[in-house]
C-alpha cells in the first residue's frame, strides 16, 4: 500500500511539472520599450547583446522569424519561398545597425504600409486573439537582437 501511495504521489507532481514545461502557458516576459532616434533604434532591446549563429537559425526557421518567407538569404542550399521582399545579401553595407534594428522591431514606422511583421512591436498594440499569444511580440528581445547580430554579418 505505502509503494502504491508513493507512486500515486509521484504521479500528482509529474502533472504541473509537465504543464510548466509547456511554453504556451508561460506569462510573457517583460516588454522592454524602445525608442526611435532618426528612423533607428540605437539601444539594443533590454541593453542584450546578440549570437549571430542563433540570429540565422531563427531567420531560417519558419515558425519564428520566417523571413524566407519573403527574403533571399545568402545561405549555401537554402531557398527563399517568397521573393517580394529585397534579397538581403549584403544589408549590412546598406544600413547601420541601428537602422537594421528598427526594420526587424517595427518596420511600419518607415513604410505604414509595410507587409513586413513588426518583430519587436508593442504587444498592446497588435490584436492576438489566441489568448495563449496575447501580450507576446513575434519575437523575444533576446531572438531580436540575435537576428540584427547576424544581419551585420552579411557584408
Ligand atoms: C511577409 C513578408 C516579410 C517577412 C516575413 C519579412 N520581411 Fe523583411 N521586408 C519585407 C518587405 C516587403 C521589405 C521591403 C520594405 C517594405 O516594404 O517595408 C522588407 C525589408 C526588410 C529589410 C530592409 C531591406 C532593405 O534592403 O532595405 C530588412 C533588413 C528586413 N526586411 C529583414 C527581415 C528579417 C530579419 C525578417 C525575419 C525576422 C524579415 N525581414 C521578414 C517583407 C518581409
Amino acid at each position: 500500500m505505502k509503494t502504491v501511495n508513493t507512486l500515486l504521489c509521484l504521479l500528482c507532481v509529474s502533472v504541473p511539472v509537465l504543464a510548466s514545461d509547456d511554453a504556451a502557458v508561460q506569462p510573457p516576459e517583460p516588454y522592454c520599450k524602445w525608442e526611435m532616434v532618426n528612423y533607428s533604434i540605437p539601444e539594443p532591446l533590454c541593453g542584450l547583446k546578440g549570437d549571430a549563429a542563433n540570429g540565422q537559425k531563427v531567420m531560417l526557421d519558419s515558425a519564428r522569424g520566417n523571413c524566407l518567407a519573403c527574403h533571399q538569404l545568402p545561405v549555401d542550399g537554402v531557398e527563399a519561398y517568397g521573393t517580394i521582399a529585397p534579397p538581403l545579401a549584403g544589408i549590412a553595407n546598406r544600413l547601420s545597425e541601428a537602422q537594421l534594428r528598427l526594420r526587424v522591431v517595427d518596420t511600419r514606422h518607415l513604410n505604414p504600409n509595410s507587409i513586413m511583421p513588426g518583430f519587436y512591436r508593442d504587444p498592446s498594440l497588435i490584436n492576438r486573439p489566441a489568448v495563449k499569444y496575447a501580450g507576446r511580440t513575434f519575437l523575444s528581445a533576446q531572438n531580436v537582437e540575435d537576428v540584427i547580430a547576424y544581419l551585420e554579418t552579411l557584408k
